[in-house]
């Protein structure tokens, strides 16, 4: 586990991509956040999908521990609250609305959903549109981030109560983690469950980003944090949570390769940097090439170069 102080910097949010900022940008050595180049950022972000496995670990745990999870949180109710916070395309969430409805079924759900980009809650919404057997389902979308949202409960002084909360890969983008834990937290529902999913404190990224985030060119609006720090915040709150390792890794072997264009695009997003490969600081590129390769990052199978990508889900009980 890591101290929850220990917060490392990753990306910026979804409604900065196409912003690149003076912060964003490492004064002394020129280098760009990857996110100031939306396009390469999106090849980038494709690429690590294809050569790891993170879409299939969320999908196992769905199916092989979720349905434990989500088997007391509508007991006696006559209709399930399911939010979502930073749902992005909803590809996750219908997978888990399926297992909603096997534990209830017929009972009706209704789904609110927090995204802060419009081009994400439209391709939920096409999704909702192609997909059968959400009849029961009532969604409502909101255009907001988290703290925006938060706001909004707070003014509305709403006693709306939640039986399923779920941060999926989001909290990176959130500035103040502890504050936003214990609003959410205060949301549940009795029996509720807040279901986070990160990347692991024993992941490649951990590593990486400890050894190296302050040399590389991060804005300080979003952080790197782990499923390891949250646990540790949870704890000193007294919260009562139980997690899962869902274990995941990304082949980079083609990192090693010199001039191979999937390889550039593969560092670029294991640094969040814009073409690391020709515009980072020699003696940099050659740190993080080699640390790429010890135990802490990745480990060979069958010839290839493998990361460790490790997620972490941490279900979080109501009080
Ligand atoms: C990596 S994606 C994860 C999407 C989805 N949960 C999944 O696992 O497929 C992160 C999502 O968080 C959203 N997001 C970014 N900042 C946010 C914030 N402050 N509050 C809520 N959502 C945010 C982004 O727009 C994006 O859709």
């Amino acid at each position: 586990m890591q101290s929850g102080a220990q917060q490392h910097y990753r990306a910026v949010s979804a409604d900065k991509l196409l912003l690149p900022t003076a912060q964003e940008e490492n004064m002394e050595t020129g280098m760009r956040s990857l996110l100031s180049d939306n396009s390469r950022y999106v090849e980038s972000f494709r690429l690590f999908l294809k050569n790891s496995t993170e879409h299939q670990c969320m999908q196992q745990f769905i199916e092989t521990r979720l349905p434990d999870v989500v088997s007391s949180i509508g007991n006696g109710k006559t209709a399930i609250n399911v939010l979502g916070v930073g749902s992005g395309s909803g590809e996750i969430d219908l997978q888990m609305f399926s297992k909603i409805q096997a534990r209830y079924p017929g009972v009706p759900i209704n789904s609110d959903i927090i995204e802060p980009s419009p081009e994400q809650i439209l391709s939920y919404k096409e999704r909702v549109a192609k997909t059968p057997g959400l009849e029961n389902i009532n969604f409502s979308w909101y255009k907001k981030t988290s703290s925006e949202f938060e706001l909004q409960v707070k003014e509305e002084k709403s006693e709306r109560k939640y039986d399923f909360i779920h941060m999926i890969q989001m909290l990176y983008y959130v500035k103040n983690v502890p504050a936003t834990l214990k609003f959410f937290r205060s949301l549940l529902a009795p029996d509720g469950k807040l279901l986070i999913i990160l990347v692991s404190g024993n992941s490649g990224w951990s590593t990486l980003w400890k050894k190296y985030g302050s040399r590389l060119p991060l804005n300080d609006l979003c952080l790197y944090i782990t499923a390891g720090d949250i646990e540790d915040m949870l704890s000193s709150e007294g919260a009562k949570y139980y997690s899962f390792d869902l274990p995941s890794d990304m082949d980079i072997t083609e990192c090693f390769i010199d001039g191979d264009r999937n390889g550039d695009l593969l560092l670029d997003f294991l640094t969040e940097t814009c073409d690391f490969n020709k515009n980072a600081p020699p003696e940099l590129r050659g740190e993080i090439i080699r640390e790429l390769k010890t135990p802490g990052c990745s480990s060979i199978k069958d010839g290839k170069i493998i990361f460790n990508n490790n997620l972490s889900a941490v279900v979080v009980e109501s009080d």
